[in-house]
């Protein structure tokens, strides 16, 4: 089985625990159809590298301020993403617009994770805009990369209700725990699909 394992690579930004959910189901189910080849960060301080250190996952920093275009970064991405031989790449809090060539050269092989019910609430103050609006239920989906933001098709969703005394932190706690569940049904989804 070991080696029809697809090769994923994390790409983050920061903390990193959408990539240890998906760590976890690599190493904890001998038959979960993907292993977590490679971390990518574009910040050097992110939490997550740490968590790929502790499980020996390769990981590499590529400061986005170092290269002069969007075009440039993606191109050190992709010569990464191939030195690694990655099947699938799976956007976990990373921060950085994608080019979309780039996007376009991964279309059906890369996946994001964001903390709302698309197409409700795109970009980055989801959790705070679901509540701004007085929504009773938010959640987080798991949707396949598109050039447009937040728009790709959606592979899977799961719901949280907001409580009338929920604030960004408790809230944001709740949809985290979604997101780990999420994430890595949708990675075996759509590794079993390629
Ligand atoms: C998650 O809430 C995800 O939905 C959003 O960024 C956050 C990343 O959290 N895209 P973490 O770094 O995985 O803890």
């Amino acid at each position: 089985m070991a080696e029809d394992k697809k090769r994923v690579a994390v790409l983050i930004s920061g903390n990193g625990s959408n990539l240890q959910a998906l760590i976890d189901a690599c190493e904890n189910d001998e038959y979960y159809p993907a292993k977590i080849a490679l971390v990518i960060s574009n910040k050097a301080d992110a939490y997550g590298l740490h968590r790929a250190k502790e499980h020996k996952i390769p990981s590499v920093i590529i400061p986005h301020k170092n290269y002069d275009s969007r075009e440039d970064f993606d191109s050190a991405l992709n010569k990464e993403l191939k030195k690694y031989e990655i099947d699938i790449v799976c956007l976990a809090g990373f921060m950085r617009v994608l080019s979309s060539n780039f996007v376009n050269d991964w279309e059906g092989r890369m996946i994001n994770i964001h903390p709302s019910l698309l197409p409700k609430h795109k970009g980055s103050h989801a959790v705070l805009d679901a509540l701004a609006a007085g929504d009773t239920v938010t959640g987080c989906t798991v949707h396949h990369v598109v050039p447009k933001i937040d728009s790709g098709e959606i592979i899977i969703q799961k719901e949280v209700v907001i409580d009338p005394e929920d604030t960004e932190e408790t809230l944001l706690e709740k949809i985290h725990e979604q997101e780990h569940i999420a994430y890595p049904e949708a990675l075996k989804q759509l590794s079993e699909s390629l």
